[in-house]
């Protein structure tokens, strides 16, 4: 729609995974880096947790363009499955053909696994938003880690989702899963360079001459509202380009985005983002303030009680006096 208003070619801020946009902030790089060992390694778990929006789904699609020769992948992106449907699933994606049941696809699978191991294929098993996991479906996927040799596992498995995963990987029913994570990451939202150069390479690829639509103002508050997670700096940034484009303005500053982020309901101060706190941390806080209200209220009502009640006896007004004396 304003495409030509600001001499673009393309969407610069689309919210879908496209590789010509990817941008490889720190925390991107190191992520992408451990998704890759989790490709060759021959151990256990890699898992990479991320709040929501930070890019999780865009690191897997770029670790699957560069798959290496000689490593079979699958990719399971829904796994809110019966146990039956994971195992007809994984059935599918390795081309194990139709499976009757569980022990028809652990006999294939196993068989499958070893003709990989013999030619020295290494088998990768990836699955995104694992926070949704049905808890039988994580135990039968650490069941199938066991599948090894003496000297080596026979298929790596890389889980990445959103930081409820790390919950679940703290329940002592999943300790045994826990202790098979050789390599666990935490992917950050981007800070407030790395948000300019984001949304700069972003106008840059979508063909604009100049990348300095957006004023410095406007990136830092671009950033404040977004706490540099990618998925609503895009909404905060196409909103804005909209929102420039009715009022026929070509530069998009502060005020722009605070409007825009008004609108979207950005409220800056959620759990996204570095240095944000998370609504359980929040309520953990209020609780302990509440509690520690209580506490000094009650203190106040005993010696006012204290007080009222023994005023006029000698062995208060001497307690007191020691009271006082401790004090000075
Ligand atoms: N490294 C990146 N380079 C370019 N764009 C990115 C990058 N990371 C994220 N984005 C943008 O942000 C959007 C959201 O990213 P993505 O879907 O990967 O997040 P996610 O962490 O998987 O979120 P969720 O937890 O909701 O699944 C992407 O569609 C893409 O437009
Ligand atoms: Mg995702």
């Amino acid at each position: 729609m304003y495409l030509d208003f600001y001499n673009l070619k393309y969407e610069p801020f689309s919210l879908s995974p496209d590789p010509r946009f990817l941008f490889f902030a720190t925390s991107h790089k190191e992520a992408l880096a451990h998704l890759r060992y989790g490709l060759i390694q021959h151990k256990g778990f890699v898992v990479v947790i991320g709040e929501v929006g930070t890019g999780k789904t865009t690191l897997i699609h770029s670790l699957m363009s560069e798959i290496p020769e000689k490593v079979i992948t699958s990719f399971v992106s829904n796994p809110v499955l019966t146990r039956d449907e994971f195992f007809f699933l994984l059935a599918k994606k390795y081309g194990l053909g139709d499976v009757k049941n569980k022990a028809d696809f652990l006999v294939r699978f196993s068989q499958f696994l070893e003709q990989a191991h013999r030619k020295k294929e290494n088998v990768v098993l990836i699955i995104d938003e694992a926070h949704c996991l049905p808890k039988d479906i994580l135990e039968e996927i650490r069941l199938l880690s066991n599948l090894e040799t003496p000297q080596s596992k026979l298929i790596n498995i890389i889980l990445t989702g959103q930081p409820e995963f790390a919950e679940i990987l703290n329940d002592p029913n999943f300790r045994a899963l826990k202790q098979r994570i050789t390599l666990r990451y935490h992917l950050e939202p981007l800070n407030l360079n790395e948000t300019a150069a984001y949304v700069q390479l972003r106008l840059a690829k979508a063909g604009a001459r100049d990348v300095g639509i957006f004023t410095d103002g406007a990136l830092k508050k671009v950033y404040m509202y977004s706490k540099g997670i990618p998925r609503v700096i895009n909404l905060l940034c196409d909103h804005a380009l909209l929102t420039g484009f009715v009022k026929e303005t070509k530069i998009i500053d502060d005020t722009i985005i605070r409007e825009c982020a008004k609108e979207l309901d950005c409220s800056g101060g959620n759990r996204e983002g570095r240095g944000g706190h998370s609504s359980k941390e929040r309520t953990s806080k209020r609780k302990h303030l509440l509690f520690w209200v209580i506490v000094s209220l009650l203190l106040l009502a005993s010696a006012a009680l204290c007080y009222v009640v023994f005023k006029n006896s000698e062995e208060y007004r001497q307690v007191l006096e020691k009271v006082l004396e401790y004090f000075r």
